[in-house]
């Protein structure tokens, strides 16, 4: 377990972010914490080691003031763990340069931007950024086009940074695959979500994160037979079209059950 660290987590008010948070603010650790997201003040019961920082860290001037909060309260940051994000569940059909915009501020911009931040914060220091991407970044799923659009761009960006990234830095990137949360209700904007499968517990995404921040692992696959089932559609692509035209039925469902709630309301 990581003990005796100071760690920023994004996104901690629920599923994977809170889940990181209780097992590291677990008392004998000893870590210092700052928990972060826009609802966080909402979380009771965490001693003194953690301190709740409500922000929308989808803006430049979210991320500068957890910074500056981090830095005021710690000096450095051990760890920081690019958590917050969010999906939408759609069909992708529509003109609206805000709505795209919006979700990459979130899930690509700020991370992107936190970590350039945390270069310069550590100015040579050690110190180690993990980001919660999502199997997502490298299989995209009818109905997640621009959701996986913005973790692809993360996988990509993680990929080039390491070759520039100072050696005191570390990089751990999490591929987690669904995940029992708020995500979906999230995505589906108040109309019911089917989880694509498998389907996980944050408890488990959470266990994993930690043990590869711990290990300074360069990726962490929280789920077990995601790359074996990677490899077979690889392999037998009559698998990974399978796979996929359930997932597309599941998005058609989607859309009947969104239409039927819209007429219900009228
Ligand atoms: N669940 C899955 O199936 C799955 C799979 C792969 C990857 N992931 C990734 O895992 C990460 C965590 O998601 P989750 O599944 O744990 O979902 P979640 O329970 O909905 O948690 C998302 C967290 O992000 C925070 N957040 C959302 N918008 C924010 C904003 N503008 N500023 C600051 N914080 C914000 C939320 O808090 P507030 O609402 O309080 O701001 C919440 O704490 C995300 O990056 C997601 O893409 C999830």
């Amino acid at each position: 377990m990581l003990k005796n660290k100071t760690i920023v987590i994004t996104g901690a008010s629920s599923g994977i972010g809170r889940s990181i948070l209780e097992m590291l603010a677990e008392a004998g650790n000893n870590n210092r914490i700052i928990a972060a997201s826009r609802g966080i003040g909402k979380l009771t019961g965490f001693g003194e080691n953690v301190t709740l920082f409500p922000c929308d860290l989808s803006n430049k001037e979210g991320v500068d003031a957890l910074f500056d909060k981090a830095e005021a309260l710690f000096g450095k940051i051990d760890v920081l763990i690019c958590n917050a994000g969010a999906p939408y569940y759609e069909r992708y059909d529509y003109e609206d340069w805000g709505r795209i915009e919006r979700i990459f501020s979130l899930n690509t911009f700020s991370c992107m931007y936190s970590y350039s931040k945390y270069l310069n914060h550590l100015d040579g220091r050690e110190g180690h950024i993990v980001f919660t991407i999502s199997a997502m970044g490298e299989m995209a799923l009818p109905g997640y086009a621009l959701y996986a659009s913005t973790k692809f761009a993360m996988k990509g960006f993680q990929q080039a940074i390491r070759l520039e990234t100072p050696k005191s830095m570390k990089i751990t990137c999490v591929y987690p695959v669904s995940t029992k949360t708020n995500f979906f209700e999230v995505g589906g904007a108040g109309h019911k979500v089917e989880q694509p499968f498998p389907v996980q517990t944050a408890e488990a995404v959470a266990k994993a994160t930690i043990r590869g921040i711990e290990r300074g692992k360069k990726q962490v696959y929280p789920c077990p037979v995601y790359l074996p089932s990677r490899l077979l559609m690889n392999v037998l692509p009559p698998v990974k079209s399978l796979y996929l035209t359930a997932q597309h039925r599941m998005l058609l469902r989607f859309l009947d059950r969104k239409k039927n709630d819209g007429n219900k309301a009228e």
